[in-house]
């Protein structure tokens, strides 16, 4: 496995399951109470230049179980955020810390980081992906199916970082994969040129189309983060893309449903389908918390 995780494009298959094996094995040892202190001594520095409830508590809390220590850092408060290049960035933390999870809106950003840094770089999502999310959604639809063999995953919505992810993710993990968004945004040019080359990839603009027999049905919000003000003309472009009781009638019977949350209600998804799968869903944000640990254990123990 490389340094860093960037992005899923950087991963072969074999390194995502190996990723989730070692979630499976340290999920098993939180919940028999066995102490897994692996990166004692090691400290994380989480640079957030977005909001974050999820990333920000599994990543930290994580940093603890592991015997480990975060510290969070708000780009607004850093010399960054008045303009300190990242190349500089990079590398004086390099000599304070063992490794780096930063969240902010570029993905070159992110590259710079870890080209610059000669410590892991982890990205905690940009406008591009969200590796972690998409590891931990991996996760729990391998928990709740046994395997990814046979299966259909359908992301309905914004062709976002979750989309860009959750495509090339469901891919090398071996799942079918159908993508629905309207006209105008779809998922990253680079995300399609891979799944092209890949089997069992189908992008529709007609969400039914799409859902037809999936097993795993997948949604975001219409406007990420950095897009409040075009909300109204999203909620229009997105009519008709909500996850509801009609479209889940078409997916498979047991079908589960993802949402990596924040979840807008009455927007991408009803609020009975939303409490409906809620099981999956908490269990899916749980799985941030088990997956990023197994990460910072393979990038950071040295
Ligand atoms: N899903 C996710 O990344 O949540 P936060 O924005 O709360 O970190
Ligand atoms: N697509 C969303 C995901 C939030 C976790 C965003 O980028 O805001």
């Amino acid at each position: 496995m490389k340094k860093d995780l960037l992005k899923l494009l950087d991963l072969t298959s074999e390194d995502i399951l190996e990723i989730l094996d070692t979630a499976d094995r340290l999920k098993a040892m939180k919940k028999a109470g066995i102490p897994h202190p692996f990166l004692e001594g090691k400290t994380l520095a989480m640079i957030f230049e977005k909001a974050s409830t999820r990333t920000r508590v599994s990543f930290e809390t994580g940093m603890y179980q592991l015997g480990g220590h975060a510290l969070f850092l708000s780009a607004k408060e850093m010399q960054i955020g008045r303009g300190e290049p990242v190349q500089d960035t990079a590398r004086v933390l390099s000599r304070y810390v063992d490794g780096i999870m930063i969240r902010t809106f570029r993905q070159e950003e992110v590259e710079d980081l870890a080209k610059y840094g000669s410590i892991p770089v982890i990205n905690g999502l940009t406008d591009f992906c969200h590796p972690c999310q998409v590891l931990a959604d991996l996760m729990t639809v391998r928990e709740k199916f046994g395997s990814f063999k046979g299966l259909k995953l359908c992301y309905i919505g914004d062709g976002n970082n979750m989309a860009n992810s959750l495509i090339v993710g469901g891919l090398k993990a071996g799942m079918q994969v159908a993508c629905a968004s309207p006209k105008g945004y779809q998922p990253d040019p680079a995300v399609l040129e891979f799944a092209a080359g890949m089997e069992g990839f189908e992008l529709y603009e007609d969400p039914k189309e799409a859902v037809k027999g999936a097993d795993v049905v997948v949604t975001d919000t219409w406007a990420s983060m950095g897009q409040e003000e075009e909300k109204a003309v999203r909620a229009k472009a997105f009519q008709g893309y909500q996850v509801n009781h009609d479209l889940m009638a078409l997916a498979a019977p047991g079908a589960i449903v993802l949402h990596c949350l924040p979840a807008y209600r009455g927007q991408e998804i009803t609020d009975e389908t939303f409490e409906e799968h809620a099981a999956e869903i908490f269990e899916e944000a749980e799985n941030r918390l088990h997956v990023q640990k197994a990460v910072m254990v393979r990038l950071m123990k040295g």
